[in-house]
């Protein structure tokens, strides 16, 4: 099945394997695209995956996670994009663009020294910083960002939209009870919660044409006390399907969880795919597409999530960093992904673009 053809929100797809989003820190300083980035395109688009997700692209200045991630909060980043989405489609490929903010998550330096803003005022262990609670008009001015920022994705003519709602960014601190104490539209319980994702996805539509697909990536678990659990993130996803969302990339976790996104050392089947069972739930409950992430290596693997039914496509990341042929690869008879997790790649701070760091060549 993994090779078969598949349509999600209205976009035909030549198999089912999906680059999830990986940030590159591949563009320039000022978040434009650069050729390198170009040339790391066209060998993903070459190497046959059906979908390309781009690593987080910024729609505010103020959410700013990291150094050389993509910009699309002005319109002078368009022109750039476009060229970023002509060369995947001209190699054959599909690309979704994936919008960010970073939240509670940013750190001072990547957004001209203030205190990151967040629902609510909760102190993330990880990063040692307490965020500011937005304001009222902060949030709309955010919402409305991401709603420029699709419109300028698909006057790039990207294929589609994800929106980050997963690994305790912006979006996904709003949905969790953990990193959203406010008690007003915003927050309280479990509706208001969900509100500002709602408004991003109305002020999206706005901007977009009827049928762009919009979809989303989304934590089924933040593996946090007090975050969220599976049952509210079906729940979640559920209003996500009532909203007429194109698909959603099932995740989990965030800076304040550990490696929960991101495990670190899969060396056999039994550790791959720790998301499947969430995934199954979510794929057994919804009618929308759902795509897998986290810790797929080997095609039987990817099959028999197929053939299960325990989801409708399979994103991988890692791998592709180290080998962005693998979904031709697999085609061509080769069994298993010679990625091992070792998370050299997430060395953001000491490596110049994010690369695989072992030694030695693929098979
Ligand atoms: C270097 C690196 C950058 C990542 N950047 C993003 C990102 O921009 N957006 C996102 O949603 N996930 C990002 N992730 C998480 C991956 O999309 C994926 O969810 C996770 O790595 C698990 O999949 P894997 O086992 O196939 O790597 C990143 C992961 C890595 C290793």
């Amino acid at each position: 099945m993994l090779f078969e053809p598949i349509s999600i929100a209205g976009i035909d797809l030549k198999n089912r394997i999906v680059r999830s989003a990986t940030f590159e820190k591949r563009a320039d300083d000022d978040g434009f695209v650069t050729e390198s980035l170009i040339d790391l395109y066209v060998e993903l688009s070459k190497g046959g995956a059906g979908l390309i997700i781009t690593g987080n692209a910024l729609v505010h200045v103020t959410g700013r996670s990291a150094p050389q991630m993509l910009c699309i909060h002005n319109d002078f980043y368009t022109a750039k994009l476009k060229r970023l989405a002509e060369a995947v489609h001209r190699n054959g490929g599909k690309v979704m663009i994936q919008l960010v903010h970073g939240g509670r998550q940013c750190f001072p330096a990547h957004i001209g020294m203030e205190r990151p803003i967040a629902p609510s005022e909760v102190y993330d262990r990880s990063t040692r910083i307490t965020p500011r609670a937005m304001t009222d008009a902060e949030i709309w001015e955010i919402i409305e960002a991401f709603g420029y920022a699709a419109r300028r994705a698909m006057d790039a003519g990207f294929d589609g939209i994800q929106i980050h709602g997963a690994h305790g960014y912006l979006v996904s601190e709003f949905l969790s009870p953990h990193t959203n104490r406010r008690d007003d539209y915003w927050g309280g319980d479990e509706q208001r919660r969900f509100h500002f994702l709602e408004e991003v996805y109305r002020a999206m539509k706005k901007e977009v044409r009827d049928d762009y697909p919009i979809s989303i990536k989304m934590n089924a678990d933040d593996f946090v006390e007090g975050g969220l659990r599976p049952e509210e993130g079906l729940r979640i996803a559920k209003r996500l399907e009532y909203l007429n969302i194109g698909a959603i990339e099932v995740s989990g976790g965030m800076y304040e969880s550990g490696m929960k996104t991101v495990r670190p050392n899969i060396s056999d089947v039994e550790q791959e795919a720790y998301f499947r069972e969430v995934s199954g739930l979510f794929k057994r409950e919804l009618n929308t597409p759902i795509i897998i992430v986290g810790g797929i290596r080997s095609k039987a693997v990817a099959e028999d999530i197929l053939q299960n039914n325990h989801a409708d496509l399979i994103a991988i990341s890692r791998p592709l960093i180290r080998e962005p042929d693998l979904p031709d690869k697999f085609r061509d008879g080769k069994e298993r992904a010679d990625c091992i997790s070792c998370n050299g790649c997430m060395r953001f701070r000491k490596i110049d673009v994010v690369k695989c760091t072992r030694l030695g060549k693929s098979s």
